[in-house]
C-alpha cells in the first residue's frame, strides 16, 4: 500500500492565446486543467504502472474541491484535511505559436497550526506497518520547516516507511529524522551539501551526505544524466535511454513512483534503479505532467542501463 501526501497542492490552469496583447481583452482558444502537486504526480504515475494509491494533504475552498474530483475522476482515492484557505491556482498564459508565455503563481494559503495538527492526526489514523509514505513537495505558508520531520517519524514509529522528496532547511530537517528514503535532484542536493555537482565522484559524495545524515537509501536525479540509487554497502549508477524531451517537469515524480513500485517488488537495486531512470524519461518524453503508458515505459525499461559501484 502506498500514500503520497502533498502538503502545498496547486490548481495549474494553462490558457492558450494566439497573442499576447497588453491593454485588450484576449480569447483563449485552449483551456487546460492540471492536478498540480508532487504527491499527486507520484500516485498518477503509479496508477499508469498499475498500482493504487491514497492521496492525502491539505485542500480548501472551490478549488480544493475541484482539485479533489479531478484526482477523484482519474480514480485516485483521496483523503484530505480541509482548511479555511483556498487551494492556490497557477495561471500560464501561453502564446500558440511563439513559445512565449507569462506564468503567475499564487503564494497559497496559510495553513493553521490546528489544520496541522489535523494532517499529523490522519496520519496517525491511516498508517499500516509495512506501508510506503511518499512525503512530497513544498510546505505551504505558516507551516514550519521541521513539519516533514514530524511527518517522518509518524509514519516510522507506525512501522512504515517515508520516501520525503522536497529542499532546503526542510529537506535537511527531514533527513535528519532518518526516513526510508530521499531523492534530491541535482540542484536540491547542492543546495542542502554545498558542494557543486559536476561528475559522478561528485554525485557520489553527495549520496554519501545524505546516508550520514541517518537516510537509508538516497536517490539522487541526475536530469537527463540519470540517477545515482545509493544506500550503506551498495551504490548503483543508472542512465536512461536518449529521449526526445518535450516536459521534464514532473520527471522526478514519475522516476520516484518507479524506485517506489519496484522496491515493493522486492526487485534489486540495479533493476529499482532502471525502473526509476525508464519513468523519469517517460515522464519527460510526454506533454505537461503526463506520464506515458505502461508499454511505453517498458521498452525505455529495456533500453535503460546501470551497473554497481564504490561508494566508500
Ligand atoms: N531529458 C531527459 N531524458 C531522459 N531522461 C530524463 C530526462 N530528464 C529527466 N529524465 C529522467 O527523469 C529523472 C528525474 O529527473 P530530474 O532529475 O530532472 O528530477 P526533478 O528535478 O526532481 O524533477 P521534478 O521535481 O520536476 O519532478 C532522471 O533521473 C532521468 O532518469
Ligand atoms: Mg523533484
Amino acid at each position: 500500500m502506498i500514500v503520497t501526501v502533498t502538503p502545498n497542492p496547486v490548481l495549474d490552469r494553462t490558457l492558450i492565446v494566439p497573442r499576447i496583447v497588453w491593454h485588450e481583452v484576449i480569447r483563449a482558444t485552449t483551456t487546460r486543467l492540471d492536478w498540480g502537486g508532487k504527491g499527486f504526480n507520484v500516485s498518477r504515475a503509479l496508477k499508469a504502472l498499475g498500482m493504487d494509491s491514497v492521496a492525502v494533504g491539505f485542500i480548501g475552498g472551490a478549488t480544493g474541491e475541484l482539485l479533489e474530483r479531478g484526482l477523484r475522476e482519474l480514480g485516485i482515492a483521496t483523503d484530505f484535511v480541509r482548511i479555511a484557505g483556498e487551494t492556490r491556482t497557477n495561471v500560464v498564459i501561453a502564446e500558440q505559436d511563439t513559445g512565449r508565455y507569462l506564468k503567475v503563481n499564487e503564494a497559497g494559503p496559510v495553513v493553521s497550526a490546528e489544520e496541522q495538527a489535523a494532517l499529523l492526526a490522519l496520519v496517525r489514523r491511516r498508517v499500516r506497518p509495512g506501508e510506503l509514505w511518499v512525503l512530497s513537495g513544498s510546505l505551504p505558508l505558516g507551516v514550519p520547516p521541521a513539519f516533514y520531520a514530524d511527518l517522518v517519524v509518524t509514519v516510522q514509529q507506525a512501522g512504515a516507511q517515508a520516501f520525503l522528496d522536497t529542499s532546503g532547511e526542510p529537506l535537511l530537517l527531514g533527513c535528519q529524522a532518518g526516513p526510508y528514503l530521499v531523492k534530491p535532484n541535482a540542484v536540491e542536493a547542492q543546495e542542502v551539501t554545498g558542494q557543486e555537482i559536476d561528475d559522478d565522484d561528485d554525485a557520489l559524495a553527495a549520496a554519501r551526505f545524505f546516508l550520514e545524515q541517518g537516510v537509508q537509501v538516497v536517490a539522487l536525479s541526475l536530469g537527463a544524466g540519470g540517477l545515482v540509487l545509493a544506500s550503506r554497502g551498495w551504490a548503483v549508477r543508472a542512465r536512461p535511454p536518449q529521449v526526445e524531451a518535450r516536459n521534464p517537469v514532473g520527471a522526478g515524480d514519475a522516476l520516484l513512483a518507479g524506485v517506489a513500485w519496484a522496491m515493493l517488488r522486492g526487485l534489486t537495486p540495479e533493476e529499482i534503479a532502471r525502473w526509476g531512470v525508464a519513468c523519469g524519461a517517460a515522464a519527460a518524453a510526454s506533454e505537461g505532467v503526463a506520464f506515458g503508458s505502461r508499454e511505453e515505459v517498458e521498452a525505455l525499461y529495456h533500453q535503460s542501463s546501470a551497473y554497481r559501484c564504490e561508494l566508500w
